[in-house]
C-alpha cells in the first residue's frame, strides 16, 4: 500500500523567516576585497532606516525548507491523481524539455514574424495536427483555458447568427454538464436553457426535440459526456439542432477517450474546445496559464480569433487584418507559447498509432476500476464507460459516512480524492478519472485503498469523519480557505518569535 494510513507524523520545522538566528549566512565569499559603500551616501533619502528582517539561515536550512514545502503539495509526480473530468495524466519530461530550449522559451512576442518562423511554424504544425484529431478545418490556440475556449465558441456562433440577420439567445445544455458552459453562455449574453438527459445518463433525441426550436443558437453537448458515457445518438442530435439553423457546440474537454478513436467533426459538430492541459499532457497550471484551443469547421473562419497563423509563399505570418468579422483579440499576444510546444511535443512522441493507444488504454482503465470497485461501492451507471467512471457513497448511508470523507481518508492513503459532489446528478458522486498514464498495480491499490475505506466507514466510522489523520494539516475549513486565503507571512514582533499568521486556515498538527 503506498502511503500507508497509519504511518507516523513527521517533525514539522517552524517556517523558514522564523529560522536561523542572526548572522547565520548561507554565502561564504568574502567580502574583504569589495569597496565599502556607505548606503546612506549612495541612495539619500531612499535609503532604508532598518535592515530588513529577512531569514538568517544556512544552505542546508534553506534547501531544506524549500524542498519540504514542495513535498507538502500533492501532484502528479507523486501519486495518483484520479480527479475525474479533468484528466490528470502524466506530464512527459521530453515536453519541458522542449519547452526550455532557448529558441522557443527566450522568444519576446513583439519580436517581427522572420525572426519568429520556427515558432510561427510549430503553432501552424500543432494546428494541422490538432484539426486532424478532431476532424476540424482549422483551430484557435488562442484561449488560455478550456472555459476560455467555450467563451471563445459561443462569440463566434452569436457572430456567425448576427452575419445571417439573426439573434437567436437560447444554448440548450444537458444537466450532466460541466458548470462551465451555463457560466460562458452567461458571459456571452446568451441564455442557458437546461434540459434532462435520459434514464441512461445519455441526451435521447426524443427527450430534446421539444426544446428545438428557431430561438436555438446552439447545443453545447460534451461527449463523451460528465458520468463518463459516450452519446450514442451525436449525428441525429446534430441533424436536429441544425435543421432549426442551430449549431452544435462540443465541449471538448473529454477528447482524451475519442483521440484517435472518433472525431467530434465527423459526428456533427461545429466547433469545439481541445483542454491541451487535459488531453495533450501540458500542465494544469492551478487556473493558467493553460490552452483550451477552438477548433472549428471552414464556414466558421470569418469570426476566428486573431491573428491567425497563415502560410505564404512558403513564409508563415500573423495575418491581423484580413477576417473584418472576426470576434477580435481573447489574450494578449497569440496565447500561452510554451504550452504548444509541450503539446506539440506530445503529438509528435505519440504519432497516430500512440493518440490511439492512449485511447484505448484510457478508457481500459476507467473499465477495470468500474468492474473492481462495483463489488464494493454503488456504480449508478453499471455500463461500458469511456474515461471516467461515476460511483457513490450510497452503500455507507447507514454508517453516516459521507462521499466528502472519503475523499479525505483517501489522502491518508497517498491519493488525491476524486472529484466529488459532480456530475450533480448523482448523489454523492465520486467522478474517478485514471487516465491511461496509471499502471494495473497502481490501479489496484487505489481499489484497495477505497475498499479498506468502506470497510473502516462500518467498523470505525470517526477514524474516516475526521481524516486526513497523517497529512500535514488537518481538515480544512475549505469555504474559509477559498474565501480567505492567508497567503501572507506576516513578521512577528521581534525576530525569531514564532509569527502570528503561518499561511494556513487549518487547525496544524501538534
Ligand atoms: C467537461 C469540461 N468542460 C469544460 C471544462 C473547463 O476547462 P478549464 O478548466 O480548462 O477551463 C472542464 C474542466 O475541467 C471540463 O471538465
Amino acid at each position: 500500500m503506498p502511503g500507508s494510513a497509519t504511518s507516523g507524523l513527521c517533525f514539522q520545522p517552524p517556517l523558514i523567516f522564523e529560522q536561523g538566528s542572526p548572522h547565520r549566512t548561507a554565502a561564504s565569499l568574502t567580502t574583504d576585497d569589495l569597496p565599502t559603500v556607505d548606503p546612506k551616501a549612495a541612495l539619500g533619502s531612499m535609503a532604508r532606516k532598518n535592515a530588513p528582517m529577512l531569514p538568517e539561515v544556512s544552505e542546508p536550512e534553506a534547501v531544506r525548507h524549500y524542498v519540504r514545502l514542495s513535498q507538502q503539495n500533492f501532484a502528479i509526480d507523486t501519486g495518483m491523481y484520479p480527479l475525474g473530468s479533468c484528466t490528470m495524466k502524466y506530464n512527459p519530461k521530453v515536453n519541458e524539455w522542449a519547452a526550455r530550449l532557448p529558441g522557443f522559451a527566450d522568444l519576446h512576442p513583439y519580436m517581427p514574424d522572420d525572426l519568429v518562423q520556427g515558432a510561427l511554424e510549430l503553432m501552424w504544425r500543432l494546428e494541422r495536427g490538432l484539426a486532424e484529431v478532431c476532424g476540424m478545418d482549422r483551430v484557435s490556440l488562442h484561449p488560455a483555458a478550456g472555459a476560455q475556449g467555450e467563451l471563445a465558441g459561443l462569440m463566434m456562433i452569436r457572430a456567425h447568427h448576427h452575419a445571417q440577420g439573426r439573434d437567436p439567445k437560447k444554448v440548450l445544455i444537458p444537466d450532466t454538464a460541466h458548470g462551465t458552459n451555463p457560466a460562458s453562455c452567461a458571459l456571452n449574453g446568451l441564455r442557458a436553457i437546461p434540459f434532462p438527459v435520459g434514464e441512461d445518463g445519455i441526451v435521447s433525441p426524443d427527450g430534446l426535440a421539444p426544446f428545438i426550436g428557431d430561438d436555438v443558437a446552439a447545443l453545447m453537448l460534451t461527449n463523451p459526456n460528465t458520468v463518463g458515457l459516450f452519446e450514442a445518438h451525436m449525428t441525429e442530435i446534430a441533424e436536429l439542432i441544425h435543421a432549426k439553423g442551430g449549431l452544435v457546440y462540443g465541449d471538448g474537454a473529454n477528447l482524451n477517450a475519442l483521440m484517435g478513436k472518433a472525431r467530434p467533426g465527423d459526428l456533427g459538430i461545429d466547433l469545439m474546445q481541445l483542454n491541451l492541459h487535459k488531453t495533450f499532457t501540458t500542465p494544469h497550471g492551478g487556473g493558467g496559464p493553460g490552452c483550451g484551443p477552438v477548433g472549428y469547421k471552414a464556414f466558421l473562419d470569418p469570426y476566428a480569433p486573431v491573428p491567425v497563423v497563415e502560410q505564404r509563399d512558403g513564409r508563415f505570418v500573423l495575418d491581423h487584418g484580413s477576417r473584418p468579422a472576426s470576434i477580435g483579440r481573447l489574450r494578449s499576444f497569440q496565447g500561452n507559447f510554451g504550452m504548444m510546444v509541450r503539446a506539440y511535443t506530445y503529438l509528435r512522441e505519440m504519432g497516430a498509432e500512440g493518440l490511439k493507444r492512449a485511447t484505448e488504454l484510457a478508457v481500459l482503465n476507467a473499465n477495470y476500476l468500474r468492474a473492481r470497485l462495483g463489488e464494493t461501492w454503488h456504480v449508478p451507471y453499471d455500463t461500458i464507460c469511456m474515461h471516467e467512471v461515476v460511483i457513490s457513497d450510497r452503500h455507507l448511508r447507514q454508517t453516516g459516512v459521507t462521499t466528502m470523507d472519503v475523499a479525505k481518508r483517501l489522502m491518508d492513503y497517498g491519493f488525491h480524492p476524486p472529484t466529488v459532489y459532480f456530475p450533480l446528478v448523482v448523489k454523492g458522486a465520486m467522478l474517478i478519472e485514471p487516465t491511461e498514464t496509471e499502471s494495473m498495480q497502481t490501479l489496484d491499490e487505489f481499489v484497495e485503498a477505497m475498499q479498506s475505506i468502506s470497510d473502516e466507514a462500518s467498523s470505525s466510522p470517526d477514524l474516516v469523519k475526521t481524516a486526513p489523520q497523517v497529512t500535514r494539516l488537518r481538515r480544512l475549513d475549505e469555504t474559509r480557505a477559498a474565501r480567505k486565503p492567508v497567503l501572507r507571512w506576516t513578521a512577528p514582533e521581534t525576530p525569531h518569535e514564532p509569527s502570528s499568521a503561518s499561511g494556513e486556515t487549518a487547525e496544524k498538527r501538534p
